[in-house]
């Protein structure tokens, strides 16, 4: 049988189809660094992405993982909280992000007890949409099945419905274990520009 799609390798191909060779893009949840790599090779050499944690280790496995393909150029590593992203993103980028992408919880391996919160989901949440350029993306992986998870996953849906609907479409994507607390991805597309 074959074997389904992640949603994961979900949020890959959606995001991969908006990234462009030069474009910027950021990882708001660094982790072991695999959606890093695959942004990285996303903007090509003329590109930047910018990942963020609060975990030291995060930054640590992520930097190495990014030796291992050569691509460590091509990314800025930030201990800091996604929360604060604007104060991390360049101002003449403001505006030119292409891509977003977040996957909630903790990091795997390490402490299950530092896991990301929902006031500062939001908050970072509310930052991406600031530094968007139009036609671009937001993911957003969601775990209803661990704690905090599920409350964290309402109110990232209630959040997508506020969203100014001229300007963004929220898609929510089914893991298909099909069970209240599998995972779910959140796809917020920023509309091209209006003429
Ligand atoms: C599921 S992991 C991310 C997996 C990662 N994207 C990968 O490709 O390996 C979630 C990460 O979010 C981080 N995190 C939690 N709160 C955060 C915050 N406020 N800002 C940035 N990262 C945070 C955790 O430390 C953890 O490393």
């Amino acid at each position: 049988m074959t074997k389904p799609i992640s949603l994961l390798e979900i949020a890959h191909n959606i995001v991969g189809s908006y990234v462009a060779p030069g474009d910027i893009s950021l990882d708001a949840t660094l982790g072991n660094g695999h959606d890093t790599v695959f942004l990285a090779r996303s903007i090509g050499i003329g590109g930047h992405v910018i990942g963020f944690d609060i975990q030291p280790q995060a930054l640590v496995n992520s930097f190495q993982r990014l030796l291992q393909h050569d691509l460590q150029r091509r990314v800025t590593l930030r201990l800091a909280s996604h929360a604060d992203m604007l104060l991390h993103v360049p101002k003449q980028w403001h505006g030119r992000v292409r891509a977003v992408m977040f996957n909630l919880g903790y990091l795997p391996g390490a402490d299950k007890a530092v896991i990301t919160q929902i006031d500062s989901t939001l908050a970072a949440l509310n930052a991406a949409c600031v530094l968007l350029a139009p036609r671009a993306v937001i993911t957003v992986l969601a775990y209803p099945g661990h704690a905090g998870g599920e409350l964290e996953t309402e109110q990232l849906a209630a959040w997508s419905q506020r969203l100014d609907q001229t300007c963004y479409t929220t898609e929510v994507i089914l893991s298909s274990h099909d069970k209240p607390a599998a995972p779910r991805l959140f796809v917020i597309r920023k509309q091209a520009d209006l003429l």
